[in-house]
């Protein structure tokens, strides 16, 4: 048996733990192993939109959203996305119907590989549902822990400034 802080008791069976996750929107049963990682679960469940990258807490690559809020998938277990909200990359926007952020984010030049977009794009999703209206030093506070190597972060930058100028021009600011 194991126990989640404030989220009842979780069961274990045959060596796993059964948790309920909000994923995207969707209720998702899973059966996870105790010492799993956030990252490997989300990946064998089909959201390879999740990068893996340092493995280790230090490039930013597997940040997703949880309660709104950005981590790092491979820092902690599956087992505390228990009766939590999980928004991946994948419930954000696809090719045809992508999010303003990430049509931002491709307009401003900013993706080249792609490897480092989701998470960027999602920290950039939490800061402007907190702050629609951020300036630069915000927005690079808000990306200063995810790592890209391909560009030099100004056209980053640039994609969550844009997007949040389209957001607010969207709900009716200017
Ligand atoms: S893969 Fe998680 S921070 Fe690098
Ligand atoms: S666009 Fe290639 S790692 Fe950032």
């Amino acid at each position: 048996m194991a126990k989640t802080k404030g989220r009842g008791v979780l069961q274990a069976k045959d060596g796993k733990i059964a948790i309920t996750v909000n994923i995207n929107g969707r209720e998702q049963a899973w059966a996870v192993a105790p010492g799993e990682y956030l990252l490997d679960a989300l990946r064998r469940e089909g959201y390879k939109g999740v990068k893996r990258g340092c493995d280790n807490g230090d490039c930013g690559t597997c940040t997703v959203l949880l309660d709104g809020k950005p981590v790092l998938a491979c820092m902690m277990f599956a087992a505390q996305a228990h009766r939590r909200r999980l928004l991946t990359i994948e419930g954000l926007g696809d090719p045809n119907h992508p999010h303003p952020i990430q049509e931002a984010f491709v307009e401003a030049g900013a993706v080249q590989c792609g490897f480092c977009i989701p998470g960027m794009v999602l920290v950039t999703k939490a800061l402007l549902d907190q702050n629609p209206d951020p300036d630069e030093p915000a927005v690079r506070r808000a990306l200063d822990g995810n790592l890209c190597r391909c560009t030099g972060y100004v056209k980053q930058v640039e994609a969550a400034l844009l997007a949040a100028k389209r957001l607010k021009a969207s709900q009716g600011g200017n």
